[in-house]
């Protein structure tokens, strides 16, 4: 049997799903699997466009196999050389021994560094080059740090495809569909899409920023990624979400309140101030433990939300270390743009505000911490309620002050057109 799907007349989907590997990238949970995309171009020329990871290399091979019929392979296309898309390649270097591959220079030198003996069996291609494999021409760009340095994208001018590497793709497995019509992908997928480039690429918002302004003069008619359902319309959709993710402008005004708390008490602070944003009408919240919640959730939500309020118990004098974890993984993937605010408890020698302040103050660019605080001894105590008022209050100015300052934007980009 094969798992091939038509993409157009001429190109073949012979990718396929991972459903057994439980962390992607060894850090990240994929309860709902994840596909290894490879799509097969038949024309004059036969060229496969990329590789998958080793656990799908059986099926890939019959995949293959099956839509070539007979016919040798000619060229590979490596548009980005992480493993999960390459760890075949020697293997497919062997079974089609005209096999010549094509890639960015990094990206052949990659293909040494991992140990693949591509000889003389390759072709160098940079920004701007074109190949023809018959009426499909291939216009290649550069992509670098859309997620690694050597990415390349290609733009196929015959059927108006793009390979966009790892850009617009997501977790959950594939499970026989194709197409993000195909499902209802902002109620079924977004939040896993936002998990996966948040995480993955976050990182890196003005190179994606550059790639889209790259993709932005395209005459689109599909979208094929590295991982996820391939595009082919509704790319306003996806595109906003993109340049909401790469700008760090949040997608949504609403709070997410990430709380650690050892015996409940700081949780119980975190609970009463959901219930006072509901009781002043913002609803739009997220309350996430930061012991049960894997990192990677957190950090999609806080790319989400326009307020964050961190809660934090003190720790061995410090931050509580799965709240700091947290926060220098915001730190890492260059997280900006968020009104924070925060709550600090402790027994005898509360610290933690006032550390997780300086942290974000010295560490994080372009966040405002709000001046209305919480500090707790212990549990929350009556007499801090006009402090939680106040931290109510001053989260719903702050939106208030962003949903002005888009406004003041938008009409000032309408009076320059
Ligand atoms: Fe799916 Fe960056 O590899």
């Amino acid at each position: 049997m094969y798992t091939v799907r038509k993409v157009t007349d001429d190109l073949y989907y012979v990718g396929g799903d991972d459903r057994r590997l439980a962390l992607f990238e060894n850090i990240f949970p994929i309860p709902e699997g994840v596909s290894y995309n490879s799509y097969l171009l038949m024309d004059e020329k036969t060229v496969l466009i990329d590789a998958v990871d080793w656990a799908i290399t059986r099926e890939y091979m019959v995949n293959v196999a099956r839509v070539l019929n007979g016919r040798d392979l000619d060229y590979l296309i490596v548009h980005h050389m992480e493993p999960d898309h390459c760890s075949s390649i020697e293997l497919m270097l062997q079974r089609y021994p005209n096999l010549k591959i094509i890639s960015s220079e990094k990206g052949i030198m990659f293909m040494r560094q991992f140990g693949y003996h591509v000889d003389d069996r390759y072709i160098e291609v940079k920004e701007g080059d074109t190949v023809s494999f018959g009426k499909h021409e291939f216009t290649f760009v550069e992509a670098p740090m859309v997620h690694w340095p050597e990415v390349l994208m290609s733009y196929d001018s015959y059927d108006k495809v793009l390979f966009s590497a790892d850009a617009f793709g997501s977790f959950i497995a594939n499970n026989g569909r194709l197409f993000a019509d195909e499902v209802n992908w902002d109620r079924d997928y977004l939040d896993e899409g936002r998990r996966y480039y948040t995480n993955i690429v976050g990182k890196y918002g003005t190179f994606v920023q550059k790639a889209l302004a790259k993709a932005g003069g395209l005459d689109l008619k599909y979208i094929c990624p590295l991982h996820g359902l391939v595009w082919r319309d509704n790319f306003g959709y996806i595109i906003d979400k993109y340049v909401h993710w790469a700008t760090y402008e949040p997608e949504e005004e609403g709070v997410l309140i990430v709380y650690a708390s050892m015996y409940g008490n700081t949780e119980f602070a975190a609970q009463a101030l959901a219930s006072k944003l509901c009781e002043k009408g913002m609803t739009n919240i997220s309350l996430r433990d930061v012991s049960s919640t894997h990192v990677s959730t957190l950090i999609a939500e806080s790319f989400k939300y326009s307020n964050i309020v961190l809660a934090s118990v003190t720790y061995n004098l410090g931050i509580y270390p799965v709240m700091l974890n947290y926060l220098e993984d915001m730190k890492a993937l260059n997280l900006q743009n968020r009104a924070i605010s925060i709550i600090g408890n402790g027994t005898w020698a509360p610290q933690a505000a006032e550390k997780m302040e300086k942290f974000i103050d010295e560490e994080m660019r372009l966040m405002d911490v709000l001046p209305e605080g919480l500090d707790m001894v212990s549990s929350l105590k009556k007499a801090k309620e006009p402090d939680m008022d106040a931290m109510v209050d001053g989260i719903l100015e702050s939106m208030k002050k962003r949903r002005e300052e888009k406004e003041k934007t938008a009409s000032q980009n309408k009076g320059k057109k």
